[in-house]
């Protein structure tokens, strides 16, 4: 096992550094985009639908809740997400017209099945997954399918599998917006180009790391944490959220940070560090106003600013500025730091980083 560690110290480690490489596999090289990646009867079957329904489990269902922002807003299609344990028990309005959409890394968690059978057995008849294991359960079940190329993964606490879902779902959303008659061939090209440039834009992120380790040495001590995003970066912050609860057991909680007056606030004090996803985008002005307010409680803001946020550091105010500034595609780069960060605090913290305690990588009972 030493050896296939490499230089790293756990696979979660290696497997964060692994994710240039699984991007890259996962988008193939594609030149063009078709809905035949997702299987020869996907033109048809876009064609018809109205709707999307995500079902899936975990950080698979971050990567649905983030998906959700894109393909309603670039492909106009309206789009619900659930959590499969509760959409499988719960009395739903079920429409024909709908492309079910299951995420899985392993395509065998039991509450994911059986949510899709659950829809199926509702007259949902259009199943697609996004799915890491070609032979798995999931993709016999499904019609359509793409398979990610995170190649196996190890480590319990899950990272190269959801940047690798987050980029096919990408694909997805443009494959539907191409049926639709939603994107040109321009923008096409456009987003292609954003895509291909993941690889070298996931590797500059990761060229944070020693920055992100002093941050880490600061959580290491703490007992709670808060996480914000807006838009498209609320599910990302829930997932800095889950990775640092998984693997450190330091009790974090992610907030659309609108919400903050709403209740968490209450919380702020010097002892909370507040990890704020705030790149530049339409929703900056009031994300800078929410974090005036956490300032103003004395809590310390840790703040993943993107080129061209104009935000610095300050007394309470830690700022690790991202390379570039990444458009629609900025879900996937700031979930590295945040991967980053939860690993180096439960380095820092001593715990069993690939193993957490009762926890398992593939959930296959109820
Ligand atoms: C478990 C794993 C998570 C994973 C979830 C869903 O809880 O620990 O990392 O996100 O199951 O698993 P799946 O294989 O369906 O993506």
């Amino acid at each position: 096992a030493a050896a296939e560690l490499g230089p790293y110290r756990h696979y979660m480690q290696k497997e964060i550094f692994e994710q240039p490489r699984a991007v890259g596999d996962t988008l193939q090289d594609i030149e063009s985009i078709t809905p035949e990646l997702f299987g020869d009867a996907a033109y048809k079957i876009f064609k018809d639908i109205d709707n999307v329904l995500v079902l899936a489990c975990g950080t698979s269902y971050y990567a649905g809740l983030t998906a959700r922002y894109w393909i309603e807003s670039v492909a106009r299609i309206p789009v619900n997400v659930e959590i499969a344990s509760e959409y499988r028990y719960r009395d739903s309005v079920p429409n024909p017209r709908t492309l079910v959409v299951t995420i899985s890394q392993s395509g065998e968690t039991a509450d994911t099945l059986a949510a899709l059978k659950h829809a199926r057995s509702l007259g949902m008849e259009q199943t697609l997954t996004i799915c890491n294991v070609a032979t798995s359960a999931m993709v016999r079940e499904c019609k359509l399918a793409y398979i990610t190329r995170a190649g196996v993964e190890i480590g319990v606490a899950s990272t190269k599998a959801f940047t690798t879902q987050l980029t096919a779902l990408f694909l997805l959303t443009l494959a539907l917006a191409q049926v639709k008659g939603q994107i040109n061939d321009e923008q096409e090209a456009e987003h292609l180009k954003a895509l291909r440039h993941l690889p070298v834009a996931i590797g500059a992120v990761l060229a944070l790391e020693p920055q992100i380790m002093d941050w880490a040495d600061r959580f290491a001590s703490k007992e709670n944490a808060l996480f914000l995003g807006r838009g498209m970066h609320y599910p990302i912050a829930l997932e800095g959220a889950l990775k640092l609860k998984e693997i450190s057991y330091i009790h974090a909680e992610a907030y659309p940070a609108g919400e903050l007056k709403h209740g968490p606030l209450a919380l702020v004090t010097e002892h909370m560090p507040v990890v704020t996803i705030a790149p530049r985008d339409e929703l900056l002005e009031k994300l800078k106003s929410n974090m005036q307010e956490v300032h103003a409680r004395g809590g310390e803001l840790y703040v993943f600013a993107d080129a061209d946020t104009r935000i610095g550091s300050s007394e309470g105010i830690h700022v690790i500025r991202m390379p570039e500034h990444y458009g629609k595609l900025s879900p996937i780069l700031h979930t590295i730091p945040l991967q980053l960060l939860a690993y180096h605090t439960a380095c820092a913290r001593g715990t069993d980083v690939d193993k957490p305690r009762n926890l398992a990588k593939s959930v296959t009972v109820e």
